[in-house]
């Protein structure tokens, strides 16, 4: 029986919250907001909602006795609304900060022994202040990091081969945010690089593509929703079923010292395992940049 725990029902986790529920990745689903009402609100449409589909995904809301036993905690807390007058994810830090600070000491407190995904923005940085406040392992705490935006580049590729994004390979790396980078040493088609397939100013729209793809969005609906719950619940599942599948999310780069967005394999413990890709030297500046502006980010907290 795999037991999740979604904190913060808003845009992003009541739609992390389905996509789990419709998929069937766990058994039991707990939904804790600070708004209770709305906690019980999606829990009832919830419940609905899976009714003629399997209709057995067991859920509660708003008991925060249930974080002891739960296998992963997906913590999503968060004001996406900020991000309609910011164009950096670094924005939500003043209030996003203030929440998990309410949060971590709850997971500690619970004696909770699972995996933390955290989705927050900015996404690094709270991953690791989470780790800290709840004293987990390292390796048990992990962000969503660059998976998001690996798949934003995906599709811009995808798009312009017209093929299929799982098709294209390789990894946006560093902070889930501006700093970001596409390793396009790492991208391929085919085992075919894409630096001999498109010229420089092309892969340069492909990587704005990626970057502003929040942006895209929430200029016209306000957030973002479908694209992280669909990156979350591929975290969730390589969690639950241990499946080892190697994901850019965000996690602990000693060399770094700090979260950041790399390949890492996931699974039942977390981080299995990190790699570090042999980059360019462009592209190890770009990641030094990008480190950089994670442990800025981290140092104003
Ligand atoms: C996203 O990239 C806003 O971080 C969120 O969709």
């Amino acid at each position: 029986m795999k037991k999740v725990a979604v904190i913060g029902i808003g845009h992003v986790g009541s739609t992390v919250a389905y996509t789990l529920v419709s998929r069937r990745v766990c058994d039991e689903l707990v939904l804790l907001d600070e708004n209770e009402a709305l906690a019980i609100a999606e829990m009832h449409d919830l419940k609905t909602g899976q009714v003629g589909h399997g209709g057995d995904v067991t859920i509660t809301a708003n008991d925060e006795s249930q974080l002891s036993d739960c296998d992963l905690i997906i913590f999503s807390a968060g004001d996406i609304s900020i991000l309609q007058h910011s164009s950096d994810r670094f924005a939500e830090l003043a209030y996003t900060k203030q929440v998990a600070a309410q949060w971590g000491p709850k997971i500690k407190a619970a004696n909770f022994k699972g995996i933390l995904l955290s989705i927050t923005n900015p996404c690094d940085v709270i991953t690791q202040y989470l780790q800290k406040l709840t004293g987990l392992p390292q390796a048990r705490v992990l962000g969503t990091g660059t998976t998001l935006d690996t798949a934003r580049m995906q599709n811009a590729v995808a798009d312009a081969l017209q093929i299929a994004p799982n098709a294209v390979t390789g990894y946006v790396l560093g902070e889930h945010g501006n700093s970001q980078f596409v390793a396009w040493s790492s991208v391929q088609v085919a085992s075919q690089a894409l630096t001999k397939q498109f010229t420089p100013e092309q892969l340069a729209q492909f990587e704005t593509d990626a970057r502003q793809g929040a942006w895209a969005v929430i200029s016209g609906k306000g957030y973002t929703s479908f694209g992280i719950a669909n990156q979350a619940a591929i975290c969730a599942n390589a969690i639950l079923q241990n499946t080892h599948e190697i994901l850019p999310v965000s996690n602990y780069d000693q060399q770094a010292g700090c979260y950041l967005g790399h390949p890492a394999m996931v699974g039942s413990d977390g981080i299995l395992k990190d790699y570090q890709l042999q980059l360019t030297a462009s592209e190890t500046e770009l990641m030094t940049t990008s480190i950089k502006k994670i442990k800025d980010m981290y140092a104003t907290i």
